[in-house]
């Protein structure tokens, strides 16, 4: 019998340029409530402190990113500010290589740290951060609506943090 195995392409991680923009705004209001707009985006992206990464299938050349990673450095940590990865390509190790690579970035500046905050209903996310060494550090109780709906129990926000040091 022949086993079926699942296709796994290569992550390749590039730092986001101009025209990723567009692409990034897309996959941001897909992943999340509150839509950012191209214009967002690029205000954000241009910010010397804030470093934008985008992941696309090895060999992908010039097709559209399928996720994205923006951080921002402030004093001697950084915070990440967003992270989305196509839902068609969900599961494929796309999220982790954004973090891995991001988490890479703040070790060559010498950072003592990477935070960020995440709804703690969304298991995906808590999965991958934990999954790479992120532990709770704080929690803002009821801080996020269910998408169950307004009359389900809200979720804390987790704030999550890596030492790097
Ligand atoms: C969170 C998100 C970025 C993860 O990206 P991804 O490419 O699907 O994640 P990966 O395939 O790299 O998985 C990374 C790890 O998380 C785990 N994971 C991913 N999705 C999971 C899920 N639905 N349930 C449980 N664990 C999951 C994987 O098992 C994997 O662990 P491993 O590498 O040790 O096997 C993606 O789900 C997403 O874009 N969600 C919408 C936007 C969002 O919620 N962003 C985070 C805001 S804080």
């Amino acid at each position: 019998m022949r086993l079926k195995m699942r296709r796994r392409t290569m992550p390749f991680v590039q730092i986001a340029q101009p025209s990723d923009h567009r692409r990034m705004a897309e996959l941001h209001s897909e992943g999340f409530p509150r839509g950012w707009s191209t214009g967002e985006i690029t205000v954000l992206a241009e910010e010397p402190t804030v470093t934008s990464l985008v992941v696309r299938s090895e060999g992908g050349g010039q097709q559209p990113a399928c996720g994205f990673v923006m951080l921002r450095q402030a004093a001697d940590e950084a915070e990440i500010l967003s992270i989305a990865v196509d839902q068609t390509a969900r599961g494929e190790g796309f999220g982790r290589a954004l973090m891995s690579q991001a988490i890479r970035h703040c070790q060559s500046e010498r950072l003592a740290r990477l935070i960020l905050e995440v709804d703690g209903g969304n298991e995906a996310a808590v999965a991958l951060y934990t999954r790479l060494g992120f532990r709770e550090i704080g929690r803002r109780a009821g801080y996020y609506e269910n998408i169950a709906g307004p009359g389900a129990e809200r979720h804390d926000a987790l704030v999550m943090a890596l030492a790097l040091l």
